[in-house]
C-alpha cells in the first residue's frame, strides 16, 4: 500500500506480514540491534495536531532506529496558529520533499484528505473518532505474543467505545482475524449502529468479561463528549472500572490492556494496571516502537519501488 490510513484497508495477509516483521523488530530492539540502513536517506515529518506521548515518541524513536532524518513539527508554534489550513500546511511541507508523513488530527477523515494532496507515504497516527491503525496493530502484536495466536480469541473492549478510534480500529482488526469481540460499557457510551459491527454488546461488566482471553480497557474521553452525558467518575468506576472482582470473571490467563493515557481509579484500578502478572500495558508501549518500525519499513519499500518504476518510465 502507498499509505497506512486505517485497518479498514488492510487484508488479513497484510496484517500478518506487518506483525511478523514487527515481531522481528521487537526482538532486535531487545538485543539492541540497529537497522539504520532501512530508512537511510529518507525524511520523516511528524505532524501532531493533537497531544500525544506514546504515539509521537514511538514514531520518532522508530524512525531514528531505522536511520531516517526525523523532524517533529511543533504544531502549537506553527503557522496553523495564524489560521493556515491543514491542506496548506501539508502542501508547504510536501514542497520540502518528505518521504514519510506521520499525522494525528482531531477531525475524522482529515488524514485521508491530506494523503490525497501529498506525494509521500502518509501514516495515520489517529484521526478524531475514526481510526488509530498503529495502535490496533501494536495491540494485536501484544495479544499474539501472549496467546501465541491471533484468531479464535474472545476479547472484551470495555468503556467509552463511542468516542474511541482505538476501539474502532481494534474491532476492525480483531474481526478480520476471526476473533470474537465483545463491547462492554453503558448504553450512553456505545456508538450508534453498534449492531452492524459483528460484535456482542454487554452493559453488565461481569457478564461481558466472563471467560474472555483479553480485557482491553479504554479511557473515558471527556474532551470528546461535546457537553453530552458525562458519567460521575465514582459511579463509573463502580460499574465499569476494572477491579480484581470483575477481572476474576475473565479466564485465569486473561491479559489486561490499556492504550493509555490511563485514568487510574476511573476506568481501571491502579493495582491491576501495575500487576505484572496480568497487565501488559508497558509491553504495548514497547510493541508500539516495533510496529511503527515495521509499518514505515514496508511503506518505504513500496515508495522506493514506485519511485524506481517511475524513474525507469514504467509508471
Ligand atoms: N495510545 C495513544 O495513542 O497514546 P498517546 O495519545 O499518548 O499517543
Amino acid at each position: 500500500a502507498e499509505h497506512l490510513l486505517g485497518i479498514e484497508h488492510l487484508s488479513p495477509a497484510d496484517i500478518t506480514t506487518l506483525l511478523d516483521l514487527a515481531d522481528q523488530y521487537a526482538e532486535h530492539n531487545r538485543q539492541g540491534r540497529a537497522h539504520r540502513d532501512v530508512l537511510e536517506g529518507l525524511t520523516q515529518i511528524n505532524m501532531f495536531f493533537e497531544n500525544s506521548t506514546r504515539t509521537q515518541a514511538s514514531f520518532e524513536i522508530a524512525g531514528k532506529r531505522l536511520g531516517a532524518d526525523v523532524m517533529n513539527m511543533a504544531m502549537q508554534a506553527s503557522s496553523v496558529k495564524k489560521g493556515e489550513t491543514l491542506i496548506d500546511t501539508a502542501l508547504t511541507l510536501n514542497a520540502m520533499r518528505p518521504d514519510l508523513l506521520v499525522v494525528r488530527h482531531p477531525h475524522s477523515g482529515a488524514v485521508d484528505l491530506l494523503a490525497q494532496k501529498v506525494n509521500c507515504a502518509v501514516l495515520n497516527a489517529g484521526d478524531g473518532r475514526h481510526e488509530h491503525p498503529t495502535q490496533a496493530l501494536l495491540d494485536a502484536l501484544t495479544i499474539r505474543r501472549h496467546h501465541d495466536r491471533l484468531h479464535r480469541l474472545s476479547i472484551a473492549i470495555c468503556g467509552d467505545i463511542a468516542h474511541s478510534r482505538v476501539a474502532r480500529s481494534n474491532i476492525l482488526l480483531l474481526g478480520k482475524m476471526e476473533n470474537r469481540v465483545r463491547l462492554v460499557g453503558p448504553p450512553t457510551l456505545m456508538p450508534s449502529g453498534v449492531q452492524d459491527f459483528g460484535v456482542e454488546v454487554f452493559h453488565d461488566m461481569k457478564e461481558g468479561l466472563k471467560d474472555v482471553d483479553v480485557v482491553m480497557m479504554l479511557r473515558l474521553q471527556k474532551e470528546r463528549m461535546d457537553g453530552g452525558f458525562i458519567p460521575s467518575e465514582r459511579e463509573y468506576f463502580h460499574r465499569y472500572g476494572l477491579d480484581a472482582e470483575k477481572l476474576a470473571c475473565a479466564k485465569d490467563d486473561a491479559i489486561v490492556m490499556h492504550p493509555g493515557p490511563m485514568n487510574r481509579g476511573v476506568e481501571i484500578d491502579g493495582t491491576i494496571a501495575d500487576d505484572i502478572n496480568r497487565s501488559v500495558i508497558q509491553e504495548q508501549v514497547e510493541m508500539g516502537v516495533a510496529v511503527r518500525m515495521a509499518a514505515m519499513d514496508l511503506l518505504a519499500r513500496n515508495l522506493r519501488a514506485r519511485r524506481g518504476a517511475k524513474a525507469a518510465g514504467v509508471m
